[in-house]
């Protein structure tokens, strides 16, 4: 952790008028979080983006971070229930969480420690380490809307509960929420810091709902890691450097929806178990079939490199065709649909009931309109033959809010 600080101390009043932090501070102080209160509402704050800070995204930009941010190799992600039922509590959580996004995403402690008699500030199980390229994102669901009935007018008409598929088997336990925050790094301690520092934070008015770790594992010199059934997952996805078709994909244009959502982007999450034991014990040729690409390249079938066109009319010399019409890779072409992936495995122990790997995909999409998943699914509806070998455990949608300027806070739109 560097001890040095990219933080402008401004007036408590101008602080006050501009953010409303210190209310902030009152109401989350009174849940018996004093400390970060004390330094946020008597000393408040603007944190900056460090530029010498080592292996650091910035957190001031158009977007959010963690969306076209090439994918790290640890998630965190939290879907939390919000305790309270008014929007100045919302924009308080928000206005409280920004700056400390910034020292997470920077590699610095949220605020160090001076007095011994309170706890620390920052829980510090990231000290000494640097940021290792932390980004931090927030959404917001259909469910808080239901809950604070004065943001009604603001929510946008897309932004409802995803329908049941066909093959959902979904828990409860893994399923919904109001606000998520997804929290990616090149470290899962890091990962999990930002998260159990914003909860933290928040005591009394957020609890966890769910929340679940995740991993990726990068080959040497780079490339697409492979999921928990050894296929490079990624391959086809838009280009993050190609702006104008993010602009058609992922970021949510003027006029596309509530105003408030300009240049934000919808997050779908499923928690997908793949049952391994299945897949172990079905044969290669068949895995290939499976998702209509070459394992070992990645390559589509009857092509030889990972990023050869995708022709799903392609034909072997009987008439076949190259990639069976229920492939994974086949179902997800045929629609017009298309998303931005950035997904993570996950293995955490084994089910209960069954003794099997409790082990998958934390399936991340954003697209700029629910529409796009959904579409997507239900082309796989009950056809993919991936469906033997996965459930669909957990679900969840959000809208993420657009990225903050400096001087302003997540989701400042939505309260104007
Ligand atoms: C455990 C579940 C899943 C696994 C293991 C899986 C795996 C894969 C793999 C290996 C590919 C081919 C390589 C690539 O382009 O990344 C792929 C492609 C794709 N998957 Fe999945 N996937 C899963 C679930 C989903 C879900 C839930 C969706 C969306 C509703 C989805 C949408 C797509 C799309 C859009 C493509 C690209 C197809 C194209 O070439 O245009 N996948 N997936």
């Amino acid at each position: 952790m560097t001890e040095k600080w990219h933080e402008k101390k401004i007036s408590r009043r101008s602080m006050l008028k501009m953010t409303g932090i210190g209310a902030a501070g009152a109401i989350i102080g009174a849940s018996g979080f004093g400390g970060v209160m004390k330094v946020m509402s008597d000393e408040p704050l603007i944190k900056e983006d460090n530029a010498s800070s080592i292996n650091k995204y910035d957190f001031y930009n158009t977007h959010q971070p963690g969306i076209i941010t090439p994918v790290q190799t640890h998630i965190y992600f939290a879907s939390l229930t919000i305790l309270f039922k008014d929007a100045k509590t919302l924009q308080n959580v928000l206005q409280l969480w920004t700056p400390m996004i910034v020292s997470l995403m920077n590699g610095e402690e949220i605020t160090p420690s001076t007095n011994g008699y309170i706890p620390p500030i920052d829980t510090g199980e990231a000290i000494g380490l640097d940021a290792r390229h932390c980004t931090v994102t927030v959404g917001i669901s259909a469910s808080l809307f239901n809950k604070i009935p004065e943001l009604e007018s603001k929510q946008p008409k897309e932004l409802q509960d995803l329908p049941h598929f066909p093959k959902d088997q979904l828990d409860p336990a893994y399923t919904g929420g109001d606000i998520c925050i997804q929290a990616c790094a090149d470290d899962p301690q890091v990962a999990f810091h930002a998260v159990r520092n914003l909860v933290r934070v928040a005591s009394g008015k957020v609890e966890v709902h769910w929340a679940q770790a995740g991993f990726n594992s990068f080959p040497k010199g780079g490339g697409t890691p492979r999921n928990l059934f050894a296929f490079k997952d990624g391959t086809e996805n838009p280009q993050i450097t190609d702006k104008e078709d993010l602009k058609r994909v992922v970021w949510v244009q003027p006029g596309e929806s509530k105003a408030w959502l300009t240049n934000g982007t919808y997050l779908a999450v499923r928690r997908i178990q793949m049952h391994l034991e299945t897949w172990d014990r079905t044969a290669f040729h068949e895995q290939e079939n499976t998702f209509g690409r070459h394992r070992d390249s990645g390559a589509p079938l009857g092509s030889k490199r990972e990023f050869d066109q995708v022709d799903i009319t392609a034909k072997d010399e009987n008439g076949e065709l190259l990639m069976p019409e229920t492939s994974h890779v086949h179902l997800a072409k045929k629609v017009k649909a298309r998303m931005l992936r950035r997904s993570y495995s996950y293995a955490s122990g084994t089910m209960t009931k069954t003794g099997a790997h409790d082990a998958g995909l934390l399936f991340i999409s954003f697209q700029k309109h629910p529409q796009q998943f959904i579409d997507i699914q239900n082309s796989f509806g009950r056809l993919d033959k991936l469906n033997e070998y996965i459930t669909h455990r957990g679900s969840a949608l959000f809208a993420c809010f657009p990225g903050v300027e400096k001087g302003s806070y997540l989701g400042e739109a939505l309260f104007k």
